[in-house]
Formats: structure tokens, C-alpha cells, sequence
């Protein structure tokens, strides 16, 4: 770094710092809150006489919150307790204390409510002895908190509260599915790692793919994700498993531009403004691509089941697409109202022609081509390098009679199969005030921080 952009940065950071953590009055607040959201779910614990015990975890707990926080309560259960009785008792808890109550449900139940205005997550997990001896997706988050009480100093809180705000800012915290980022536990183990919120930036940037971190000496088996962190508690595990390697390389290259040219904008990005319909119809024109917008209704399902299959029906269009003969040059998904999936082809229309390859002339079954497809194509079958081919009449000379046709045998998720409320939009009909937001998303290439 530069002697100029380091003096700059270190401005920048005391800022960002000032903004991110919370006052003296607000600390107070929401210990107060806390305090009483505890007495209370305590009490509704304690009712059950099952030797139940209550557990502030997250980043309340661990002093890392950002300034408007959520609170993050575990019940936890004697191992003896069945799945099933952890799993009603757990939601009947949080339904009893919280108000605006939701039910979440995508690997493990829990409840998201209110408690005194603040965001609360109510989750149960087993009480167990050793991290590695998992009952639950979860067991794991008391270790985790107090791993983190223990292991950050005090100085480096803030140093996690910048790396929280900047992963935000550039758009890849939270390690659930719709993001594929860093988890804050994950940000907290870098800050321990590397000292400070500039120290991780610098190491980010240096990053490879696959590179392997950790904080004790001896390290555990090996994975595939482009980052691994193995985690203090358990080292079977790799925190950064749900990392995506678009996250990875984004928050690499988001430290790079930070340290060459510190700047708010990492952390406070300006709000990102979707073009207008006009500003589509310029840009498509001048690129000369074919844009597809295919909308589906959107199922009621949880993020964390929505977004991998809405990832996974785009995938299966686009191989759909290709194995057609259109070329893709670019997709993404939007959900808003609807999941729309917007595809990028270099051309809307293929001509009638296709040319089919047959076998060498010499092998038996060549009669079986040439009776085939006599008269049947758009030529006789004919002889090159001794091989027979034909030209053929193609089936779908556009996307959309092909998707209308074949997208829900092209592996759509579980939950899109019906293809429930399909409409396949290409062209000029697909540039529309509806499908504004989704081809921005394609189109508009700028970063959070270059907006
Ligand atoms: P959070 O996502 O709230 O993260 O999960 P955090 O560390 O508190 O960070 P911020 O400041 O809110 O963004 C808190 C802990 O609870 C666990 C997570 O794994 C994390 O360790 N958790 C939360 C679950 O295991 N399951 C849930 O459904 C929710
Ligand atoms: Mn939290
Ligand atoms: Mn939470």
C-alpha cells in the first residue's frame, strides 16, 4: 500500500468504525433487552422441567454486532431428549415468548420473532459434550460463541465490525444460500488469524483458490471449496464451506480496489438504481444479443431452499439451451414477485438447417442411417471423409417453443417443476417495466462500490 492510500485508509476506517458501533446508550438498550428476552425464554424453559438450558450466542454475545443487531437465543437439550420433543418444544418456546413469529424451516426448525422491537432468532440445539459429535446442524454455535469470547481480543471487535460492514457493503456477507458469503463466525476467525481488518484485507488479496487456513497447528482432511478455514472447535469442518468461489473471488478483488483506493463506498455502497426500460433498449441494441426472460410463480419456500433451486434451474436451461444449438453468452436469476431467469444469447434464431453426422460408410449399420433419413431431411444423406451426414430440418429454430417444450425435463429444482405461471419473453417483448430489474441484473456490471 501506497504511504498516501494508507494514511487515507486509516481516516476512512476511523469513519467507518464511528458509524458501525454502537453508542454507549444503544449498548445499554440492547442489554437491557436481552436481559429480559432471557428471563423470559428462562422461565418458559425452566416450566418444562426438562433441564433445559439458555444460551446467548451469536453476535450479540460475542460483542461483534453491527448496529441494528438480531439476537440470537439457543435453547439447549439434554441428548436424551427425542429429535422430534427438541423440535416442538424448541417452536412452542419461541411462539410463546416472541411476537411476529415465523417459522423457519430449512435444514433445522426455528423460530424468527420480535422481542422490545429487536429481530430475534429462537433456536433449540442438544447440549452436546463434543463438538465433533454433532446431533444437529447447530450444536455447534454455543462452541463457536465461546470460542469467540474467549479467543478475540477486545482491540480486534471493531477490526471484526469493519470486515462485518465491508463484506456487506460488497455484497458477500452471510453464508446462507442466497448469498454464498462469509458467515460472521468466519470473519471473526480471520480477524483472529491475521490481527486486523487491514491485515485480512491484505491477505485476501494475495489469496488463491484453495487456499487452506487455520488456527491451531494440526490440520484436518482436506476439501474442495476455494477457501478453507478449519474451524477451531471442530477441525473436520471447513467454516467457509458455503462460500461460493464468485464470493471468494469478489471479496479478493474488492481488497485489491480497497487498498489501492480506500474508500465509505466499500462499506456504505450508494443504493443501486435498476435501469431504465429505455437504457435496456440501447444497450441490448447495441450489443446485437437475443435476451430471454423466463418467468415462473414463485414458490413459497424459505431462501435457503428458494435460491439453490432456482441456481439450479438456470444451470439446466442454459445446458437446455446449448445442447439446442443456442449459444449462451450470459444468464442470471432475479427473485422478486416471480423468479425470473434472463439468458443472453448471441442470436434469437438458428437457422431451419441443422447438419446431423451419421456413421463411416464402411460400418454395418450405415444402411440403417441412410434408410432413415432418405427423404426425411433437408438434403440426401451425403459422404465426407467416408463419414455420411445430413441436413436436417431442426424442431425449434427459437428459445422459446424449445423452453416452453422441454424446460421441465431440463432439471428445474424439485419445487419449479410444475413450471407453475411459465412465460417465455424474448426480444424486444422480453424489454418491459416488469422484467426492468431482473435484465438490469445481467446488464449493469458495476460493483457495489463503483455505483
Ligand atoms: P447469525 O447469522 O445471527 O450471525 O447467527 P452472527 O454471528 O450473530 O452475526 P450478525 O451480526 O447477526 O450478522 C448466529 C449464530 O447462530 C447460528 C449461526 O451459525 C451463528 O453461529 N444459527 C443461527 C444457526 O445455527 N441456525 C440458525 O438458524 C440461525
Ligand atoms: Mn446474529
Ligand atoms: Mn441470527
Amino acid at each position: 500500500m501506497l504511504p498516501s492510500a494508507h494514511a487515507h485508509a486509516m481516516q476512512v476506517e476511523r469513519e467507518v468504525l464511528g458509524k458501525v458501533s454502537p453508542t454507549a446508550e444503544r449498548r445499554d438498550a440492547i442489554q437491557r433487552t436481552v436481559r429480559s428476552l432471557l428471563e423470559t425464554v428462562r422461565k418458559e424453559a425452566d416450566a418444562r422441567d426438562l433441564g433445559l438450558e439458555v444460551m446467548l450466542v451469536g453476535s450479540v454475545a460475542k460483542d461483534t454486532y453491527l448496529n441494528d443487531p438480531d439476537i440470537d437465543v439457543f435453547v439447549l437439550f439434554p441428548e436424551l431428549i427425542s429429535r422430534n420433543k427438541l423440535e416442538k418444544t424448541g417452536l412452542d418456546i419461541g411462539r410463546r415468548t416472541l411476537t411476529k413469529v415465523e417459522e423457519r424451516y430449512a435444514e433445522h426448525p426455528y423460530i424468527h420473532g420480535e422481542w422490545e422491537g429487536l429481530e430475534v432468532d429462537l433456536v433449540p440445539c442438544y447440549h452436546i459434550k463434543d463438538p465433533q459429535c454433532l446431533r444437529s446442524a447447530v450444536d455447534r454455535t454455543p462452541f463457536h460463541t465461546r470460542y469467540v469470547q474467549s479467543h478475540l481480543g477486545e482491540g480486534q471487535k471493531g477490526e471484526v465490525r469493519l470486515l462485518k460492514r465491508f463484506a456487506k457493503g460488497v455484497g458477500v456477507y452471510g453464508a446462507e444460500a442466497r448469498v454464498q458469503g462469509f458467515s460472521g463466525y468466519l470473519l471473526e476467525i480471520l480477524v483472529m488469524k491475521y490481527g486486523s481488518f487491514r491485515a485480512v484485507l491484505e491477505h485476501a488479496s494475495e489469496w488463491k483458490k484453495g487456499v487452506t487456513l487455520g488456527l491451531e497447528e494440526d490440520q484436518g482432511k482436506r476439501f474442495q471449496d476455494p477457501l478453507v478455514f478449519y474451524d477451531p472447535v471442530d477441525r473436520g469442518r471447513n467454516v467457509a464451506s458455503a462460500l461460493s468461489a464468485n464470493s471468494f473471488a469478489l471479496f479478493i478483488h474488492a481488497a485489491r480496489e480497497y487498498l489501492k483506493a480506500p474508500s465509505e463506498r466499500f462499506f456504505f455502497p450508494s443504493p443501486r438504481e435498476p435501469l431504465s426500460v429505455e437504457d435496456i433498449r440501447k444497450a441490448v441494441a447495441e450489443r446485437g444479443t437475443g435476451m430471454v426472460v423466463v418467468e415462473l410463480d414463485r414458490p413459497d419456500l424459505i431462501d435457503d431452499n428458494l435460491y439453490p433451486q432456482a441456481r439450479k434451474s438456470l444451470d439446466g436451461l442454459a445446458a437446455l439451451l446449448a445442447s439446442y444449438d443456442f449459444t449462451v453468452l450470459d444468464k442470471t436469476f432475479h427473485i422478486g414477485d416471480r423468479i425470473r431467469f434472463v439468458i443472453e444469447l448471441r442470436s434469437l434464431t438458428l437457422p431451419r438447417a441443422a447438419r446431423h453426422n451419421g456413421p463411416p460408410a464402411w460400418i454395418d449399420n450405415a444402411s440403417s442411417f441412410l434408410e432413415k433419413w432418405k427423404g426425411a431431411g433437408l438434403s440426401e444423406p451425403f459422404l465426407e471423409n467416408g463419414h455420411w451426414s445430413v441436413m436436417v430440418r431442426r424442431e425449434h429454430t427459437g428459445p422459446k417453443s424449445l423452453i416452453e417444450a422441454k424446460f421441465s425435463s431440463a432439471g428445474p429444482g424439485s419445487d419449479l417443476r410444475d413450471l407453475k405461471g411459465l412465460r417465455v419473453e424474448t426480444g424486444e417483448m422480453a424489454i418491459s417495466e416488469r422484467n426492468r430489474s431482473a435484465l438490469s441484473l445481467l446488464l449493469d456490471k458495476r460493483k457495489n462500490w463503483e455505483v
